[in-house]
C-alpha cells in the first residue's frame, strides 16, 4: 500500500521505465519523483502556500494496491509567449500582468503496465475534471512529450484539443545514468462544461494531499 509521499514515489518510475533499467538510474528516478510530489502537492509546496487548491489521486484496486495516478496542480501560463512558468512562493507578481494567468494542470498520469487500456486513465480524467469544475475553474491544460503517442490519444478521445507546442526538457535513461534531453512538449487544453470562470484568483477550497481516494474493482 502507497500511503507516504515517499513510497508512492516509486509507483510512477516503475510504470513508466522498462524493467532492465540499472537499479542506480531507477533510484535517482525515485529521488526525481519524490521531490516532484513534494514540489507538487504537499502543505510545503507554492500551490499551497499562496492558497490555490491541489490535489493527488491515487486510482486503487481491491486490494488496496495502486493502479493509477493523477494529479492537479497550478501554473502560470503567460499567454503572450505560450509558455507555462512554475508557480513559486514570489509567483504573486503574476497578478500584475494581464497576460499571465494561474491555471489548472493534470501532472503524474501513470496507469500500471498490467491494468492498462481498460479505461482507468480515462475514469481518472473524468474524476479530475469534476474537481477542476468544484474549484470554479472552467478550463484545464497539460503538458506532453510530443512522442508520447498513446497518451495523446487518450487525452484526444476524452476531448482535449493541442493549442501550442514549446521546448522543454525530458529525463532519460542514459548509458551511465540519468540525462535530461530536449524535448518538444504538446500543450492540450480542455473547456469543461459548467465551470464558473478561466482564471479566479480567490479559491473556495483547498485541494488535501490525496484527497478523494478511490477504489475501483478490477
Ligand atoms: C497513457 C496512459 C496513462 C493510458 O492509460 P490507460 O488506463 O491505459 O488508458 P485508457 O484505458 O483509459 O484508454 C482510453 C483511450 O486512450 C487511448 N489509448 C490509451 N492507451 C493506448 C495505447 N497504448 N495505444 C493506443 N491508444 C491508447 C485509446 O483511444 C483508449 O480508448 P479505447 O480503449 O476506446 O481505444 C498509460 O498508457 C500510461 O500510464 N502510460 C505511461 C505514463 C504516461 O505516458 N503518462 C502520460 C504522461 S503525459
Amino acid at each position: 500500500m502507497y500511503s507516504t509521499t515517499s513510497s508512492l514515489s516509486q509507483f510512477s518510475p516503475q510504470q513508466s521505465v522498462q524493467n532492465d533499467i540499472p537499479k542506480g538510474q531507477l533510484k535517482e528516478l525515485v529521488n526525481l519523483e519524490l521531490m516532484d510530489l513534494r514540489k507538487r502537492y504537499t502543505k510545503a509546496s507554492p500551490a499551497s502556500m499562496l492558497k490555490f487548491p491541489y490535489s493527488l489521486m491515487l486510482a486503487e484496486d481491491d486490494n488496496g494496491e495502486i493502479v493509477g495516478t493523477l494529479g492537479l496542480d497550478f501554473q502560470i501560463l503567460d499567454k503572450k509567449e505560450n509558455k507555462f512558468k512554475k508557480l513559486t512562493s514570489s509567483s504573486i507578481s503574476f497578478l500584475e500582468t494581464d497576460y499571465e494567468e494561474p491555471v489548472v494542470v493534470l501532472s503524474n498520469l501513470a496507469v500500471r503496465p498490467d491494468k492498462r487500456k481498460l479505461g482507468i486513465g480515462r475514469m481518472l480524467l473524468k474524476e479530475r475534471e469534476g474537481v477542476v469544475q468544484t474549484w470554479g475553474y472552467n478550463s484545464i491544460f497539460l503538458l506532453v512529450d510530443s512522442q508520447n503517442i498513446n497518451a495523446q490519444k487518450l487525452y484526444k478521445k476524452c476531448g482535449y484539443k493541442a493549442v501550442f507546442e514549446g521546448e522543454g526538457t525530458c529525463v532519460a535513461i542514459g548509458a551511465v545514468g540519468l540525462r535530461t534531453q530536449e524535448c518538444v512538449n504538446v500543450c492540450y487544453k480542455k473547456v469543461l462544461r459548467g465551470g464558473k470562470g478561466s482564471g479566479a484568483i480567490e479559491m473556495p477550497n483547498f485541494g488535501e494531499m490525496f484527497s478523494g481516494l478511490f477504489r475501483r474493482s478490477s
